[in-house]
């Protein structure tokens, strides 16, 4: 294929064409430095002035207040599966987890190992809902309160921080990163794997409460401990530096279209016109996600014959779409079905192309 796909996929994903051409036009030589970003000294001026930019770009985009710390880690979101008990409960501690999708139930199970992780609520049915804060029971010993911003796999996103009173609100925010603005005051710690909508794998980024730092368990390991972490700027031991460099021209590309309220604003839109796409299909396409808590950024759907999903029509759709330039649509293994994931770098246009192509299959297909 000589021409670049539109990129549906849940991550890594799509990155805007601009930020790849500066990362091509820099690959040889980074500012006059000599050298690729790839093979520069983590402790040199020149990756300094790289990483000190990102966080200095992360900063204004999100208005991080001074009290935050920002980290960039490596181990994935997963990694703050583990990362996160181990910093913030004690030995025999108590942690409250609003299980809403795949990625939370991971880091239930994950906490599970290191003290006791309570749902806050009785296992759902299917995760086609989130439960109202008002009828959550949080223990009133748990150290924090754990909730997954936006399930990446059933496509459920919060409309709203929800209120967990005095409460530590920790939140993986890895599938809807700078989306929309954050108030980063209601959180104690935000964590996302840059994969989705900011950058290449391998970096986690980290924004933590300075008064939350130094309470890691002995055992916890340093690459995890955020007070570690902190004191070093990131830098203990080598961070994960092309992942950071592209991550830091995503940021500064975001600041240039007009920040979060603008990426807000393209979301709304493009989500909006997908899920429309689908409702007004008289049921040839169906998404089983409540419409309250339906996410912008990962839109699962069926494709319906009577009713009943028909995966043989499913095959079809995520061929063809392939086959007119249109990647990656295929549902997650764990639900069937499709999947469109509209990241920042997603244009409206060519959400606009698959409810087109959605349209015509479906005058092809349905009866
Ligand atoms: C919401 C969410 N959390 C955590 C993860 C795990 O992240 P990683 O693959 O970086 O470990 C993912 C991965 O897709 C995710 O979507």
């Amino acid at each position: 294929m000589s021409e670049r796909v539109i990129n549906f996929s849940a991550g890594p994903a799509h990155l805007p064409e601009e930020v790849l051409r500066t990362a091509q036009s820099e690959m040889l030589n980074w500012h006059g430095s000599g050298m690729s970003v790839m093979e520069m000294s983590h402790r040199g001026k020149h990756f300094k002035q790289i990483i000190e930019e990102a966080e200095a770009s992360l900063r204004r985009i999100m208005s991080i207040p001074e009290n935050y710390k920002v980290l960039f880690l490596q181990g994935g979101g997963m990694g703050q599966f583990a990362a996160v008990p181990l910093n913030l409960l004690p030995e025999n501690g108590k942690a409250a987890y609003a299980v809403t999708g795949g990625w939370s139930q991971k880091a239930i199970q994950e906490a599970d190992k290191y003290g006791t992780a309570a749902p806050c609520f009785p296992k759902l049915k299917s995760f086609t809902d989130i439960p109202p804060v008002a009828d959550w029971t949080i223990d009133p010993d748990a150290e924090y309160v754990y909730i997954c911003d936006n399930e990446t796999v059933f496509g459920v996103e919060y409309p709203e921080v929800p209120d967990v009173g005095d409460k530590i609100l920790v939140a993986d925010i890895s599938s809807n990163f700078l989306t929309r603005p954050v108030d980063v005051s209601k959180f104690g710690l935000l964590y996302a794997g840059v994969q989705k909508n900011a950058g290449p794998a391998g970096c986690t980024i980290v924004i933590v409460r300075e008064d939350l730092l130094g309470k890691a368990r002995t055992a916890c390991p340093s690459v995890l401990d955020y007070k570690l972490m902190a004191d070093n700027d990131s830098m203990p031991n080598t961070p994960p530096c092309w992942s950071i460099y592209v991550t830091g021209l995503v940021f500064a590309w975001i600041e240039r279209e007009g920040g979060l309220a603008e990426f807000a604003r393209r979301s709304e839109a493009k989500s909006k016109l997908l899920y429309e796409a689908i409702d007004g299909s008289a049921g040839f396409y169906a998404c089983p996600v409540a419409e309250r808590v339906r996410s912008r950024v990962n839109v699962p759907f069926r494709i319906q014959i009577d009713g009943t999903a028909s995966e043989e029509l499913e095959a079809k759709f995520v061929a063809a779409a392939e086959a007119q330039g249109m990647s990656s649509l295929k549902g997650h293994r764990s639900v069937g079905g499709i999947r469109a994931s509209l990241y920042n770098a997603t244009t409206l246009e060519q959400t606009q192309k698959l409810v087109d192509f959605m349209a015509a299959f479906r005058q092809e297909h349905s009866n």
